[in-house]
């Protein structure tokens, strides 16, 4: 009774890990990747923001994703709450980009189209912030929308979540990245889109009234991942789990 053949300790092998390696997304096929962290008892958010649960690597690993990305995609619940601003380049992607435009555009994931379109995450934005939005959304925002983005409308009520991907994929943007909020990533998983998870586990208990990194209608069938490496800084361990099927 006191061995079990499956369990196994995770050794850290020695030496740097070759991130952009480790990371690299998949060479064909569109491929949607999602990046959050989480405290030990599942909040993904302290003091109503992401930020106060990572550290330096992970703020590496942040920037590294986005570097890989042909496309950023984001809940407009986030952009509000976290204040987002474009994408911006960072000297350290080097080769990461190779071919590709200097930075992923940011893709806004809204139904009512509450976003400040004055804002610099539209006016400032280096390649152009794309908003997705059903085409039901309010007809006065939308307008709005399309003198600082470029608007692709895909389900009526509510954004069809697979249709808005099959756009971005049509204008090349292969190789996507999520990064939340809660709210959005639980669409695309119960819409059977996601395909990576990168999770980074930070080493704080929150309790409280925090969000789980999904928050959504339960899954009637809940999604099994394969733990694909685990990698660990400080106490924080870098988790990235890949579709089974
Ligand atoms: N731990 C992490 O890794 C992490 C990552 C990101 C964010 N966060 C935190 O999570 C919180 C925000 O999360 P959230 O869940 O409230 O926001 P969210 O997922 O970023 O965005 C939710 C918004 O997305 C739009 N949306 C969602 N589903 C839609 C659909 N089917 N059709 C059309 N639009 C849709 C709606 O926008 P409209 O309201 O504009 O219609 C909705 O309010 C913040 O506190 C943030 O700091 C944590």
């Amino acid at each position: 009774m006191d061995t079990l053949e499956t369990l196994r300790t995770l050794s850290p092998l020695p030496g740097p890990v070759d991130l952009a390696e480790r990371y690299a997304p998949p060479e064909r096929g569109r491929h949607l990747r999602a990046n959050m962290v989480a405290g030990l008892d599942g909040a993904a958010q302290r003091a109503g923001l992401s930020g106060g649960l990572g550290n330096a690597a992970d703020r590496f690993l942040f920037s590294l994703l986005r570097g890989l990305a042909d496309v950023v995609i984001v809940g407009a619940g986030t952009v509000r709450a976290e204040g987002y601003g474009p994408v911006r380049p960072v000297e350290g992607w080097g080769g990461l980009r190779e071919g590709r435009s200097a930075v992923p555009p940011l893709a806004v994931i809204s139904r009512t189209l509450d976003l400040d379109f004055d804002a610099p995450v539209f006016t400032e934005a280096v390649e152009p912030t794309i908003v997705l939005a059903p085409a039901g959304a309010p007809a006065e925002r939308l307008r709005a929308a399309r003198e600082r983005a470029e608007v692709i409308t895909a389900g009526e009520a509510t954004l069809d979540f697979a249709a808005a991907l099959a756009a971005l994929e049509a204008r090349g943007h292969r190789r996507m990245l999520c990064e939340g909020g809660p709210s959005v990533l639980a669409g695309f998983v119960a819409a059977g889109l996601l395909d990576e998870l990168c999770l980074t586990l930070s080493p704080l208990l929150l309790a409280g009234a925090a969000t789980r990194i999904l928050n959504g209608p339960p899954l009637p069938v809940p999604e099994e991942l394969s733990l694909a490496h685990a990698l660990q800084d400080e106490d924080f361990l870098f988790l990235r789990y890949t579709r089974t099927r």
